[in-house]
């Protein structure tokens, strides 16, 4: 027992969130670099072509340049057992990003210091914040020209609503940028740019206190500057709040520069210490923890197709307690038998290597014979965990799908369940139609893209999209509402999900307003949960 509670105690698993371009996929590398897992900066996604070596599983991917799929990043760093979600940074594939924060214990977010919270933060953040798990803000490329500390701090509280805690606090920037102010330690560290990419450029540690060592490092204009701001500070900003931050209410901030490599290592160092073991999960009115059940895991992902060769279908799970032993059967709740997991993997970056035992906080990738749903839950036989199913996020896009060749109606309904069972889309249906005209709506656009070819490549259906003007959508989940009943504008149109649960769709955000005005007792909801 106690060899499973310390492998899960040094657990880490956690999501590093941003705008594309803010940085995070430089964090992720320097971090892997501390890790002693890779040996070069650049390894991890550098340029396109560097990009196609480490996760890009599909043909689409390779085409346009970008990274659709997510990976898990696993390594070891000093005495902990390291889980990082890697996201996808494009903004289309927002969706995926979501379920996999669904997976992660904690958040870090990057922030471009020049260009402060983006439209892509702003999502993100809404989802850590309704899983209310601790956010670590980095805020990066401090080597740059960046806007003002004390805004930039406003703007994350006021525009995300959540409390600032700076844990150190930047001496100048771009060309002036001279190194970090450690307000715990109470110690500046001078900022060095001499080695981008390896390990930490020449720095020195000098006490606030050493006045003179200080103003020799900094220069004196600088000194009476950080002054005043510690002074600042002190008085002014929230505390650190350990519960707080656990309950993603306080995010911790550091300042750096990830190109440069500076305050990374500081950053991680204090991130892994201020973060939290693999947290317990809800399975009804219970919270199931991590050490004390036996294992217990939830599918966030499904991934077809990962290699070409094979057609296979890999489930991702996050293991939610206890110890995963390959040999052992277990229970999948869903499908309500039991089963062994086939060829259980560690899905790294560019590699995959069978496992025989992981631990709470994990992701395992298992082999899926097209069995398992995004939310199932398998765990041990003895016992008896169902866990609260992931949201499904509104699509904001819409397209009615027509197949081309009428008389492939079975592969294409096969396809398009296939695909909509992954999460990439979701399909609904009109009133008074078949399955032979459907309309398929996504999060990012770019999955219409990704559906067109799967289906053309993977069932061979072609088939014609024709993109709908619809951007909202809502569940109606008032009980006993009669659909024939509801009044709306001219924008409105009813359709149904494939649980037979009726929505609407809207163009424009203020008709969906108008329509609860105009009916009242009606109740919508922007998710559709099981
Ligand atoms: P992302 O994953 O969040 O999308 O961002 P990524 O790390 O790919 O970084 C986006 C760009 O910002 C890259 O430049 C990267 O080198 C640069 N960058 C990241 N961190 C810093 C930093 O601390 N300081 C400065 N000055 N730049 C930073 P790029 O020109 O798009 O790509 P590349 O040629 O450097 O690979």
């Amino acid at each position: 027992m106690s060899v499973i509670k310390d492998e899960i105690n040094k657990r880490r698993t956690f999501a590093i969130i941003s705008h594309p371009d803010a940085g995070k996929t430089t964090l992720t590398e320097k971090f892997l670099l501390y890790g002693g897992a890779i040996n070069l900066a650049g390894s991890v996604k550098g340029k396109a072509t560097a990009r196609h070596a480490v996760s890009d599983w599909m043909e689409i991917e390779k085409e346009r340049g970008i990274s659709v799929t997510s990976s898990v990043l696993e390594f070891e760093y000093d005495g902990y057992h390291i889980n990082i979600l890697d996201t996808p940074g494009h903004q289309d594939f927002s969706e995926d990003t979501y379920r996999t924060l669904m997976a992660a214990d904690s958040a870090v977010m990057v922030i471009d210091a020049s260009k402060g919270v983006e439209a892509q933060t702003r999502k993100l953040f809404k989802v850590c914040g309704m899983r209310g798990i601790p956010i670590f803000t980095f805020i990066n490329k401090l080597d740059r020209d960046a806007n003002d500390t004390f805004e930039l701090l406003d703007e994350i509280e006021k525009e995300l609503g959540i409390a600032t805690c700076p844990v150190n606090w930047p001496i100048g920037c771009g060309k002036n940028f001279k190194g970090v102010y450690d307000r715990q330690k109470r110690e500046v560290i001078t900022y060095s740019d001499t080695q981008k990419g390896t390990k930490e450029g020449e720095t020195t540690v000098i006490p606030i206190e050493d006045d003179t060592a200080v103003i020799n490092a900094i220069g004196q204009e600088r000194h009476d500057i950080l002054s005043d701001e510690i002074e600042l500070l002190d008085g002014a900003s929230a505390e650190y709040d350990l519960d707080a931050v656990q309950a993603g209410k306080l995010t911790p901030v550091f300042f750096g520069s990830a190109l440069t490599n500076f305050g990374v290592e500081v950053f991680l160092q204090y991130f892994l210490k201020m973060t939290t073991t693999p947290l317990p999960r809800k399975s009804g009115e219970e919270m199931i923890d991590p050490v004390t059940h036996d294992f217990s895991a939830f599918v966030f992902k499904i991934q077809a197709n990962m290699n070409k060769a094979h057609r296979d279908r890999i489930a991702f799970m996050r293991i939610c307690s206890g110890k995963f032993e390959a040999a052992k059967e277990v229970k999948h709740i869903q499908g309500g038998r039991t089963l062994r997991l086939s060829q259980p993997q560690q899905i790294m970056a560019d590699s995959r290597k069978i496992l025989d035992e992981a631990y709470a906080g994990d992701i395992i990738g298992v082999f899926d014979p097209g069995i398992f749903s995004i939310g199932d839950t398998v765990c041990a036989p003895s016992e008896d965990i169902v866990y609260e199913g992931i949201p499904t996020f509104a699509p904001e896009h819409f397209a009615r799908v027509r197949q081309v060749d009428t008389m492939k109606r079975k592969q294409f309904v096969k396809g398009i369940e296939q695909i909509a069972k992954e999460g990439a889309i979701q399909i609904f249906q009109e009133y008074n139609t078949g399955m032979e005209e459907i309309i398929v709506g996504v999060v990012g656009v770019l999955q219409f893209d990704v559906l067109k070819y799967r289906l053309e490549n993977e069932y061979n259906v072609e088939i014609k999209l024709e993109p709908l003007p619809y951007e909202h959508i809502r569940w109606i989940t008032s009980e006993g509402t009669d659909l024939d009943k509801i009044t709306g504008t001219s924008d409105m149109k009813k359709i149904k999900d494939l649980k037979d649960r009726p929505l609407l769709l809207f163009i424009n955000a203020w008709s969906v307003g108008m329509v609860l005005d105009r009916n009242p007792g009606l109740e919508l909801a922007e998710f559709g949960t099981d």
